[in-house]
């Protein structure tokens, strides 16, 4: 509640003293009215914080780019702190020069600046057999956007020369979990990038600091964080990270795997769980929504419940495999109303409903969940989540 005293035609205390100067804070910190935009962690989900997950809030976030103090963290074995000084990337196998490099080396190379979202492919996994979080932060929340500056991966291997027979990298991570990912040769020649820095800044410990492969458009496990080694090889190595985890089990007993690319998806962010709707009339409706096969062409936006969709506003920009807002107005009787959103990619593919993914599917899977979530406001405004049929 607003303090009399500091609205008009008051004149406020702030208005009436010498203010800090500068370099009060070297390094600057949100306001203290916005200590609740943190990221948080769901304590019964891992048996420890160091091999576990926290969310970012996306619910309290603006436009596409995610802060980089509140980036979600996935970690298998902690935090681990490299000094850059003491930092080493190898390359090793089917090359012509094996080679180590510095991050002295790694500045000397062209780098390039691109924004691209990274989801943990357990994004959404705790609600594939019905609703589970009551907040959009913990259903969708493993999922960050940020601006990436590297160097082209391909501008590294051209470095120490692929054999002929080189089809496959195997990228290793510098901490203390084994983190080990195969990854094909084409995508390396494509889109991949070795980072160093986010959002205009040196990555933060937590995301790899100080060099992270970034495989745009590609689940989050396989964006090796810390990396020290990139070996190059004839056929992929089916680490730990590709076969008893990362793998999605069918109901016939079969398990897809390499599913690297993230298929398009999109979740309302306001209102939602932790934002209930404040007003009768009109009212704002905003959302995310992404896709690692390139741009979002549309999204469409429901509210009883998928029968009925509108078209909602993507201000620009639109870029491909980086988040897209979306916004539309929706008109509030203090009746119940059922918010959905779904998503189209430019390819043409439409986020499917959580039965139709089921019918593919089964209900073993953890990872891979881009279903059509469905927010309930109910009579007094509060909004759950819940599933529908
Ligand atoms: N790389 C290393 N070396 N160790 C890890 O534990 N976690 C992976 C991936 N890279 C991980 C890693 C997983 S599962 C995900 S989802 C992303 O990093 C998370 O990146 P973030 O912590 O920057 O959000």
């Amino acid at each position: 509640e607003a303090d009399p005293a500091h609205l008009p035609p008051n004149v406020p205390w702030w208005t009436q003293y010498l203010g800090d100067g500068v370099a009060a804070r070297p390094y600057g910190l949100p306001s203290p009215h916005e200590a609740h935009v943190v990221r948080r962690n769901v304590e019964w989900l891992t048996a420890t914080t160091e091999s576990s997950v926290n969310f970012t809030p996306i619910q309290d976030l603006h436009g596409f780019v995610t802060p980089n103090g509140v980036c979600f963290e996935r970690h298998h074995g902690g935090t681990t702190e490299v000094n850059p000084v003491d930092y080493r990337l190898m390359i090793n196998g089917l090359v012509d020069t094996p080679k180590i490099f510095s991050m002295e080396d790694i500045f000397r190379f062209p780098v390039e600046s691109r924004f691209y979202f990274l989801e943990c492919a357990a994004n959404t996994g705790m609600e594939w057999r019905g609703a589970q979080l009551n907040g959009v932060q913990f259903t969708h929340g493993m999922i960050h956007c940020v601006q990436y500056t590297g160097v082209p991966l391909r501008v590294i291997l051209d470095q120490v020369g692929v054999k002929p027979n080189g089809t496959w990298l195997l990228a290793e991570g510098g901490d203390s979990s084994g983190m080990h990912r195969s990854v094909p040769l084409e995508k390396a020649l494509d889109d991949a990038m070795l980072a160093f820095a986010m959002n205009g800044e040196m990555l933060r410990p937590e995301n790899g600091y100080p060099l992270r492969l970034v495989l745009p458009g590609w689940e989050g496990n396989m964006w090796v964080k810390w990396i020290r080694r990139i070996e190059v090889g004839d056929q992929p190595w089916h680490t730990r990270e590709e076969t008893s985890k990362y793998t999605d089990l069918l109901a016939n007993g079969k398990a897809r795997f390499f599913t690297w690319e993230m298929d398009a998806k999109s979740v309302i962010t306001g209102p939602c769980p932790e934002k209930p709707v404040l007003h009768k009339g009109v009212n704002q409706i905003k959302g995310l929504a992404w896709s690692g096969r390139g741009r979002i062409k549309e999204v469409h936006v429901s509210t009883d419940g998928g029968r009925n969709w509108m078209q909602a506003r993507l201000p620009d920009p639109v870029l491909p495999k980086c988040l897209t807002c979306f916004n539309a107005e929706f008109e509030w009787n203090g009746e119940e109303v059922l918010l959905q959103s779904r998503a189209v990619d430019e390819t043409g593919y439409v986020q499917p409903t959580m039965q139709a993914l089921q019918e593919v599917r089964g209900v073993n899977s953890i990872y891979h969940n881009n279903s059509i979530q469905t927010w309930l406001v109910n009579k007094t405004g509060e909004v759950e989540n819940v599933r529908l049929g």
